[in-house]
This record gives C-alpha cells, structure tokens and sequence, in this order.
C-alpha cells in the first residue's frame, strides 16, 4: 500500500506560502501539514488561524491540521471553519480527548491524536475508536529539522498491532525526521501517514523526493 505524503509547511518559504503549496501540489504531494504551536505546549510559536485563512483560499490541497497547543478543544471550530480537513492535538494537552475527538468529527474533519516521544503507544488505546488518525511524533514537537528518534518505531509496530486486534482502520502518522532512510523504516512498522518539511522543501526536485519517500 502506497503512503500518503504530508509536507510539513513550517519547512517551507513562508513568506512565498502559496507559491510553495503550489509547488508541493505539483510535486505530487497528498496533503499540506499545518503545524501550530502557541509557546506553551512547545517551546516555539509558529502560525495560526489567520495564515489558515488565507492558506485555504490559495490552495485546494487538504489541510492536515497538528495542533501543538494548550486548551485544543477551544479552538477545533475556528480551525476547521477557517479551512482544516483534519486536526490533530496532543494527548498531552487534552483533560478530555474522547470529547475533542468526537467535537472534530461532528465539525466533519477528520480527528487525530497526537503523543509525544515519551509517551507510550498504551495511553492512546483507550481513544482509537474515535480517532481516524494518531501521530507518533518522531522528534520532540516545537522544531522542524531535528533528527529523528529510532525509539519511537516500536510504538508504531505496537498501535498498528492494537488497531488490527481490534478492526480499526485509523491511520498512523508519522513526524519528524523523515527521510527516504526513516521513511523505510516507519513504513516496515506500520504508518502509512509521513509527514515531511526539512527533507520535501529541500530538495532542488521535490517530484523525486516525494517518489524516494513512498
Ligand atoms: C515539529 C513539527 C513537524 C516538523 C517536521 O514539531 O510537528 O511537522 O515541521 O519537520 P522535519 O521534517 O524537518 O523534521
Ligand atoms: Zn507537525
């Protein structure tokens, strides 16, 4: 089975944010990862709903949402509203994630859960029936760039073996670090979900690095 290839714009040009959509689309890339962080939960500030605006009537690419922020359940409406196909927030931050899964998907999006490096794969069990994706993050959330964490792989083997046991079809996002050489190695595990912006928007032929990924 073929992965889908998400490009992590926080790697990209930003002050040319639309040309690099464009430029992801015609490389063959499936969705646009929008990555926002309040420097709260990460250590970084990036972007937010204006920029999403605007984003949105640029491109007709999917926005796939990952929300690094305090509190995601008040903002789900206006993300989705503003142009999010899926959101995705993190366990860490949630006091109720059954409650922000299930508020993503009656906005119709689709509704991820994110953990963190140090997370385990159990703390997201008891969520995968109302989840349709979960992200392993495969690098500390806050920066682009990083190099990748080899011991977040068998957390991967060990959702996509739960998912299985249980007949779920939610799919395993994976991100930081991705590379054709981590690419391989997550994919063998189980996600079928990578998410890149260092290695995509880095490239001088961005058609051959998405082709190298899959
Ligand atoms: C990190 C972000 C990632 C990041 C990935 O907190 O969630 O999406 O942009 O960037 P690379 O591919 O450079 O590791
Ligand atoms: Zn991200």
């Amino acid at each position: 089975m073929s992965s889908i290839i998400s490009a992590s714009l926080l790697g990209c040009d930003l002050a040319r944010l639309g040309e690099e959509a464009e430029r992801a689309r015609l490389a063959g890339v499936d969705w646009l990862h929008y990555d926002v962080m309040d420097g709260n939960f990460v250590d970084n500030i990036s972007f937010g709903l204006p920029v999403l605006y605007s984003l949105n009537k640029a491109t007709d690419m999917p926005i796939d949402v990952h929300l690094m922020i305090n509190s995601p359940e008040k903002y789900v409406e206006r993300f989705v509203s503003l142009g999010a196909d899926r959101v995705c927030f993190h366990l860490e931050a949630s006091k109720d994630p059954v409650g922000t899964l299930d508020l993503i998907r009656n906005c119709n999006a689709g509704a991820g859960i994110a953990i963190r490096p140090h997370t385990p794969a159990e703390a997201v069990f008891p969520y995968l029936e109302h989840a349709d994706m979960i992200l392993v993050m495969t690098v500390e959330p806050g920066f682009g760039g990083q190099e990748f964490i080899p011991e977040t792989v068998g957390k991967i083997s060990e959702i996509r073996e739960e998912l299985e046991r249980r007949s779920l079809s939610a799919h395993i996002q994976v991100d930081g670090g991705i590379n054709p050489q981590t690419a391989e190695i997550v994919k063998n595990a189980g996600a079928d979900v990578l998410v890149a912006g260092t290695y995509l928007f880095g490239s001088e032929d961005m058609k051959a690095a998405v082709s190298r990924l899959r």
